[in-house]
């Protein structure tokens, strides 16, 4: 995979949906006046003209191109949904150019396949739609070109739903199986392609956002993929419900999905359908600060479900879990990095670093972040302690500093405000000061935390780069190595460069022990 832009590790808001401009506007006015960090505001279908992929309800969103710049100076990004169903409709430019172009997938007789998805529902002109066949060069191509509207007008990341292919009211709701695919060339049936439709629809949307914006790192979103589809697109675990049980589920699906090669994944927070009671919510967005992708999403006609949406005390304890997630942001960027580089997943089973301890196998409700953060979130209603396994070693309390020994289960206390995080002894970990959005973090400081162990060591690396070009593909990247040191009887943290260049990462260094008090550099 590439590194992904950082602000994509950053709080998402998202609902089906936040329209019309007013209201989005409303939302990141709240996000700022309630100083809960977000960096990326998600518009569901209802932005489209009667569904209909690449348009805009004038009606809704009258002037997008300052909608999406006005959301910028303010710190947010803006991503869009794009599904893979145009209507069949004469006149609507993708359908007539994708006539021309013999872009649609085909009937065995030759005729358009059709079939009902959204804009069967559209108020003035409902009508079945027709499909792209992604598994066509030529047609991934146009498609890829057309997010150009999007990208001239700023923005920054693109969902693509739906591509399963959902076809609704069809067996198994998807596609005919004697559909017919291009298939690169080797012409099929959509028995043989359906697999990976969804995979290639996101090939395509990564590599027309790529030729569009060649020095910015593509944002793309799917709900249905293939392996290898990591390299296009994270991937988010589809419609949840608002219920314990489903929290629940969430944490073994992510870990399955990296140990499957996909290592930026995340659950819709709080739940897509229903509604979730405050605690959940809160609960939710305790287990997701971890999950590289971490975002706010429900269905149609629910409440309002943002952070501070359930009042207190869930509005003030959802703001510090949202903080906490961009206080530790520079060492997720470093795991993510790792994951970028070497397919190792960001969220681990206990069992993939400590697989020779069978007490580690089959744990589906705690994780590890990395190799250094140990997590145990509470899945269960006004549950406010609970057993955790720690494996051998040292762990360290985050947020109180206690040593816990390994090789153990514990019970842990966890109050409604607390998420369980618990740090491997002997590693440092690269944090920052609360900021309210990616874009401020130039500004502050990195800090590095020390976690000693028995011993009094403690190491931990950092990566950065500029978060969003692809100069770091050629260099413009820093990884940087931190270690406790005891100079004449006094600890202070030594600093070397292992990889990369000290002009890509110029912010500020500070370090500190594991009450947060400073401690010198060497
Ligand atoms: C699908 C998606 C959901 C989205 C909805 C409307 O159900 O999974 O996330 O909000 O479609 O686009």
């Amino acid at each position: 995979m590439e590194q992904p832009p950082r602000w994509a590790l950053g709080y998402h808001q998202s609902r089906w949906s936040y329209y019309p401009e007013s209201r989005v506007r409303r939302l990141a006015d709240t996000f700022r006046q309630e100083k809960v960090p977000a960096d990326t505001l998600w518009l569901d279908i209802d932005y489209q003209d009667e569904f209909k992929p690449f348009t805009w309800s004038a009606e809704r969103f009258p002037d997008p191109a300052k909608l999406v710049s006005d959301l910028r100076a303010q710190g947010f990004r803006t991503v869009v949904i794009v599904d893979p169903h145009p209507t069949k409709e004469p006149g609507y430019r993708i359908f007539d150019e994708g006539v021309a172009g013999d872009h649609f997938v085909k009937n065995p007789d030759g005729t358009l396949y059709e079939g009902p998805v959204w804009p069967i529902n559209a108020p003035n002109k409902p009508g079945n739609s027709v499909f792209p066949d992604f598994t066509r060069p030529a047609t991934r191509a146009w498609w890829g070109q057309q997010y150009r509207m999007f990208t001239d007008i700023g923005i920054a990341g693109i969902w693509n739903d739906m591509n399963e292919p959902s076809v609704w009211f069809q067996p198994q709701n998807s596609m005919a199986l004697d559909a017919r695919h291009d298939h690169d060339g080797q012409p099929t049936n959509h028995a043989e392609v359906h697999n990976i439709y969804g995979m290639q629809m996101t090939r395509s949307t990564f590599e027309g956002l790529t030729a569009l914006k060649p020095n910015e790192r593509p944002f793309v979103l799917t709900r249905a993929t293939f392996a290898g589809g990591q390299r296009y697109a994270w991937v988010w675990t589809g419609d949840n419900r608002a219920e314990w049980a489903s929290l629940q589920q969430s944490i073994p699906m992510l870990l399955n999905f990296g140990l499957s090669g996909f290592p930026y994944i995340g659950a819709d927070v709080g739940g897509f359908s229903g509604f979730p009671s405050g605690e959940l919510f809160t609960r939710w967005l305790q287990a997701a600060l971890f999950s590289p992708f971490f975002r706010g999403h429900t269905e149609q006609a629910t409440p309002d479900q943002e952070p501070w949406s359930f009042g207190p005390p869930y509005t003030a304890i959802n703001k510090s879990t949202v903080e906490l997630r961009y206080r530790l942001l520079p060492h997720l960027y470093t795991v993510v990095e790792e994951a970028s580089r070497t397919g190792l997943p960001v969220m681990r089973p206990l069992m993939l670093e400590y697989p020779e301890d069978p007490q580690t196998h089959g744990r589906g409700d705690q994780f590890l972040v990395g190799t250094d953060l140990l997590v145990a979130p509470v899945l269960t209603e006004a549950q406010t302690a609970r057993d955790v396994y720690f494996p051998t070693g040292e762990w360290i309390d985050f947020h109180t500093g206690a040593r816990v020994e390994g090789g153990k289960t514990h019970k842990v206390d966890a109050p409604l405000h607390r998420l369980p995080i618990f740090v491997r002894a002997g590693s440092i970990i690269a944090m920052q000061p609360v900021v309210q959005h990616t874009g401020e973090m130039a500004a502050q400081p990195i800090v590095f935390r020390a976690f000693p162990d028995a011993q009094g060591r403690a190491t931990g690396t950092l990566y950065d780069d500029d978060g969003e070009s692809m100069a770091y593909r050629d260099g413009a990247f820093l990884r940087q190595r931190a270690t406790l040191r005891s100079v004449r009887g006094s600890a202070c943290v030594a600093l070397e460069t292992v990889e990369g260049d000290t002009g890509a990462s110029p912010r500020e260094r500070r370090f500190e022990d594991v009450q947060g008090q400073p401690l010198p550099a060497c």
